[in-house]
């Protein structure tokens, strides 16, 4: 399973790379705009410092939402640097862009995906990502992670190569969850990554280990 990190926050894309875990990030405009990131020339420095702290994939999005926007602007972004990923919405012209940057080999990461539906349409027209939000699902009392398996069945009965990008994760126990399902990649925020680390016993464990070694020396 890959793990991304779902920010705009370098200090935070950092530290999970520092743990040497970390497969890639994802960005919207939303996580952009709460680092204070605005304005189409900050928005490019950024992706390009966020290309310079990790090895993996970088997802941005575009803004426009129609088919010619979409491409315009995909192709400056691709542009960028190799590991970036061009992230299209959910919409008929985030599919025909998603079809014509599969057919020219540049990545995608479609995102907003809320049904299995949706998320078929995605790997037909050769989404290299396709992200389905959990959060946000379970926010309005609808079961994420059953989307998550949907999809894996859907891919799996097919073959698609699409890989299945768990997003909109908030805690560990959906990093958990969507692991064991079986979905490709997690993106979410910091603390669902490092508090995968925490456990008491270890801790209770650890501090024994040294005490019994400092007894012996
Ligand atoms: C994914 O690419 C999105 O940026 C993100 O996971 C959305 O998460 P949220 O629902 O916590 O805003």
């Amino acid at each position: 399973m890959k793990f991304f990190i779902d920010t705009a926050n370098l200090d935070q894309i950092r530290e999970a790379q520092a743990l040497g875990i970390l497969d890639g990030v994802t960005t919207n405009p939303s996580l952009m705009a709460k680092e204070g990131i605005t304005g189409k020339e900050n928005i490019i420095n950024h992706y390009k410092a966020i290309c310079e702290i990790v090895e993996g994939d970088v997802s941005a999005e575009v803004i426009a939402t129609d088919f010619e926007g979409m491409v315009k602007e995909g192709e400056e972004l691709a542009a960028l640097d190799p590991q970036i990923v061009v992230k299209l919405p959910m919409i008929a012209d985030g599919v025909k862009a998603c079809k014509y940057f599969s057919d020219k080999g540049i990545k995608t990461n479609v995102t907003l995906v809320f049904s299995a539906g949706q998320a078929l349409l995605a790997a037909k027209a050769g989404a290299t990502y396709v992200s389905p939000f959990i959060g946000r699902l379970d926010d309005i009392s609808t079961d994420g992670l059953n989307l998550i398996a949907e999809i894996r069945m859907i891919y799996d009965n097919y073959g698609f190569g699409t890989e299945i990008l768990a997003a909109s994760v908030r805690h560990t126990m959906h990093v958990i969850d969507c692991a064991k399902i079986g979905a490709d990649v997690m993106t979410g925020p910091l603390k669902s990554i490092v508090g995968l680390l925490k456990h008491p016993l270890t801790d209770i464990g650890l501090e024994k280990f040294l005490a019994d070694y400092k007894k012996g020396n």
